[in-house]
């Protein structure tokens, strides 16, 4: 009876295995362990992406999955799906499989706190990817690039390429409320236009709070928030397109012309210019982006899109790899400085960026290996 019980487990165990292996490449999560490691259940790192349907974090999955291939410790990568429930039901599940280090992006930045607490409690290490999990003492390391500086280099650009003379007119966007990136690229902007609305360079066109803010170089996390719940894109292209066709239809014709932009990401910056390069009273827009994606790449080689940030995944796989091989021998990660979550000073290893645009496509991204020049055409 005894031997019997044992059999029946040993049974339903592999079964359970089997079906686990099954299930985890359902288009919504996948599970591509780097290597065999993974035999028996037990995966050494759990990694949390927030969704498959942009670009920029397929991008990530895949620079994941080639950097997995050489190591000798178990993995995991589940998608979340733009949902803060899906993203703990994904911690969950890596908990369940033994994770020893979690490195996760999260879909929304307050309510991932909930998630890593439950892996806390499990002694796991949590390292946030790129977005930073916010207050919580929950999470141990951060790996990003530097996101001020990618506001920065747009705002610096839109400063450089939108024309001579006073009052350009200025359209403004940004990320979701929910990403504390969306804030620090914001004020990465701000830190170069407000100078330039100030001294009436550029003339905002399509925000209030902005507007009234103009003459204050440093924002506060609130005076922010109140700017980007007007001009947030949610990082939405349907969003950001309905944003901009709202905001032309009310603009007056001494805010068309020629126009800077200042969009937070590649997709919203693609949303954008479609808008305004369909508006007849446009005669000339320049619009940022970031994240090198291959569809905005093209833009920018056909002339649509002004300018990405690049920010190399690689580089960013490479360190979140390194920080958790490094916690798996025993051994404490190299970082470089700390960012305030709302409850601690996270240790943070930090990237810089680089500014895309048409006379350096080929040098930064082709000759670089990032991407391949037979995937654009006109270069
Ligand atoms: C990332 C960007 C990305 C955006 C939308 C941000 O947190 O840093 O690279 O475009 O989220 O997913």
């Amino acid at each position: 009876m005894k031997k019997f019980k044992l059999v029946s487990v040993l049974l339903v165990a592999i079964l359970m295995a089997v079906v686990a292996v099954g299930c985890s490449d359902d288009g919504e999560t996948s599970a591509e362990g780097g290597n065999e490691g993974s035999k028996g259940g037990k995966v050494n790192i759990g990694i949390v992406l927030p969704t498959k349907d942009e670009p920029r974090w397929v991008q990530d999955e895949a620079r994941f999955n080639d950097a997995l291939k050489d190591t000798e410790y178990s993995t995991e990568i589940l998608f979340s799906q733009g949902s803060s429930a899906k993203e703990k039901e994904n911690v969950e599940t890596l908990i369940s499989k033994g994770i020893d280090v979690l490195i996760i992006a999260p879909h929304d930045g307050a309510a991932a706190g909930a998630a890593v607490e439950a892996a806390k409690k499990d002694d796991i290490t949590v390292i946030a990817y790129d977005r930073l999990i916010t207050d919580t003492d929950a999470v141990d390391y951060y790996v990003t690039f530097d996101s001020v500086a990618v506001g920065e280099a747009q705002g610096q650009y839109l400063i450089d390429n939108a024309g001579d003379g006073k009052g350009i007119p200025l359209y403004l966007y940004a990320g979701a409320a929910s990403d504390n990136n969306a804030f620090l690229f914001f004020e990465g902007a701000w830190n170069k236009l407000q100078p330039k609305i100030a001294d009436g360079t550029f003339v905002i066109a399509n925000s209030s709070e902005a507007e009234s803010l103009k003459d204050k170089a440093e924002l506060s996390r609130d005076e922010l928030g109140r700017i980007l719940g007007q001009v947030t894109t949610n990082w939405d292209p349907n969003e950001s397109k309905n944003k901009a066709q709202t905001h032309l239809t009310a603009a007056s014709t001494d805010l068309k012309g020629d126009v800077a932009i200042l969009a937070p990401n590649d997709g919203t910056s693609r949303a954008i210019a479609d808008v305004f390069g369909t508006d007849p009273d446009i005669s000339s827009f320049v619009v940022t982006g970031q994240d090198a994606e291959k569809a905005s790449i093209q833009y920018i080689i056909d002339g649509k899109q002004s300018m990405t940030v690049f920010k190399d995944v690689r580089t960013l796989v490479v360190d979140a790899m390194g920080m958790a091989v490094d916690i798996l021998k025993g051994e404490t990660p190299e970082t470089t400085g700390t960012y305030d979550n709302g409850s601690k000073e996270v240790s943070a290893k930090q990237t810089d960026v680089i500014v895309v645009e048409q006379k350096n496509v080929k040098s930064e991204l082709i000759d670089s290996g990032y991407y391949e020049a037979s995937e654009f055409s006109g270069l």
